[in-house]
């Protein structure tokens, strides 16, 4: 057998008595022809891995490289530098595969930025930034299916490839086979997707979520976990084209369920994070106090990371209608002196991310979840309130990030559901399969997305969104 290797964040937690072990990894550095820096990415901490002068060949100790695969057979002893508990006596060093120095393209020496390191995106996994970054991420991703596992959800895949529009935003890629030369067309010159593979047009789906509340109304509560593509021309920090969200979707449940259950949920994904990756959490955290020194005074986050998850394990989140928040928007002297690029002008205007920001960091200090939007701005499966002017919507704004997630209860009555429909122009024969569930048994239900990619911001403190997914897809850009 090849493999009897012992992972490094495994060894580092045993104590040193002279065992011998095998480990594997890529090398981080090679001092004094004597001293390997090795990590094997379970950790961001290297073993010290000790190489006595005169024991190796030169030629192999020429191979000793940055990034090189090293396998090595040592002894674990007591170190006797500081800065770790113990060294790795090397009996046997492998190469596994070389690495050559002057070529490979991040040189930690430097300490290369964010920007560069998207430009390798390839390699940038082999950074402390992006181990601890990934790391994170795969704990939040498990603590999403472990929360939901745990209290009865039916896990439901939702297809990648939909006929629909759910959110009714018109941000979609389309999918076709279609030839782009000769393309077919019908009697008023229109492509005719009737001749294309699935003899309709198809699109990526922006949301799983319809599908998700045929799922509710038979299982009672589902959530989806999974890509979903928008084709919006935004280039910030904070959109991508191709992102993972968390759609949980259930029956029986009101506005207010739905808004407990998230506020839940996202503590309980936190909490996870913090339980199991600390160490990784703890190096983000002085990452982003080192990022932050180079910032104006005001421009600083008023809390370190860690302070920012323990305020929000502990803290209610603040529960505002849309109308209260446009009133102390309104009110605020940020608004009166215009420092809004866009002035609050009143009932019924979309909120903007600056808006929104204000609201949380500034206004409240803490996650709010704003409801009650008006009904002209939000999708038309969100249920009306018998005001007839508002939906039974609700956003939950986090600070530094701003919306993370987006829910609401839906429609559940045919004759409003249909009505609705037909003012927004929403194509009701194309979704006579999500009408069905209005017309057999229907019953109240709510659900949310999370963004994924924003949470894995907010937790670990990564201001840009393409630095906390491996590859990202955004405008003009669509590398590895
Ligand atoms: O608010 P959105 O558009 O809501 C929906 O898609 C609903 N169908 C969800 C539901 O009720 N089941 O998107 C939900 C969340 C947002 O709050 C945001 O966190 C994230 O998805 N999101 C994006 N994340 C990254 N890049 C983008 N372009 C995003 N668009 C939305
Ligand atoms: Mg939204």
């Amino acid at each position: 057998m090849f493999n009897k290797r012992i992972r490094i964040k495994e060894l580092l937690a045993q104590a040193p008595t002279g065992q011998e072990v095998v480990v594997m990894g890529w090398v981080r550095s090679f001092r004094n022809n004597q001293f390997i820096a090795l990590n094997d990415g379970s950790t961001n901490n290297n073993l010290q891995v000790v190489v006595t002068l005169g024991s190796q060949d030169d030629d192999l100790i020429k191979r000793i490289t940055n990034s090189a695969s090293l396998k090595i057979t040592g002894t674990l002893v007591p170190s006797l530098g500081k800065g770790q508990k113990m060294d790795l006596n090397a009996s046997m060093i492998e190469i596994l595969g070389d690495s050559d120095a002057e070529k490979y393209p991040i040189q930690l020496k430097n300490r290369p930025s964010l920007e560069f390191l998207r430009e390798v995106a390839h390699l940038r996994f082999r950074t402390n930034t992006f181990g601890s970054v990934f790391r994170v991420r795969h704990a939040l991703a498990f603590a999403v299916h472990k929360f939901f596992n745990d209290k009865g959800f039916v896990y439901m895949h939702t297809p990648i490839i939909t006929g629909s529009d759910a959110e009714g935003a018109g941000e979609l890629f389309k999918v076709t086979a279609l030839p782009f030369d000769n393309t077919p067309r019908n009697d008023k010159d229109e492509v005719d997707f009737t001749k294309d593979f699935f003899g309709k047009a198809t699109n990526l789906t922006v949301s799983g979520q319809l599908e998700g509340e045929l799922g509710a109304t038979a299982f009672g509560d589902i959530y989806t976990f999974g890509p979903t593509f928008r084709a919006e021309n935004s280039n910030t920090t904070r959109h991508l084209a191709e992102f993972w969200m968390i759609e949980p979707e259930m029956a029986f449940y009101d506005l207010e369920d739905n808004m407990n259950l998230a506020e839940e949920f996202i503590r309980y994904i936190i909490k996870y994070a913090i339980d199991n990756n600390r160490e990784d959490l703890e190096f983000l955290a002085q990452r982003l106090a080192d990022e932050e020194k180079q910032l104006p005074q005001d421009k600083r986050s008023e809390m370190g990371l860690m302070e920012k998850l323990g305020f929000v394990l502990n803290n209610n989140f603040e529960r505002i209608t849309y109308t209260e928040a446009i009133d102390i928007l309104r009110e605020s002297n940020h608004n009166k002196k215009k420092k809004f690029q866009y002035p609050i002008t009143g009932w019924g205007m979309d909120l903007q991310s600056e808006h929104e920001r204000w609201l949380v960091e500034k206004h409240f200090k803490k996650p709010v979840i704003l409801s009650n939007y008006p009904k002209e701005i939000k999708a038309f499966y969100m249920r009306q309130n018998d005001d007839e002017k508002t939906v039974a919507a609700m956003d939950i704004l986090a600070p530094g990030i701003g919306e993370i997630v987006g829910g609401s209860q839906r429609e559940e009555r045919l004759d409003k559901l249909e009505a609705r429909m037909k003012e927004m122009h929403v194509p009701s024969e194309e979704l006579w399969w999500y009408l069905d569930t209005r017309r057999f048994g229907t019953v109240p239900h709510a659900g949310f997305g999370l963004g994924f990619e924003r949470m894995v911001q907010f937790v670990t403190g990564m201001t840009n969104i393409r630095d906390v997914i491996a590859f990202p897809r955004t405008p003009g850009s669509a590398e590895f």
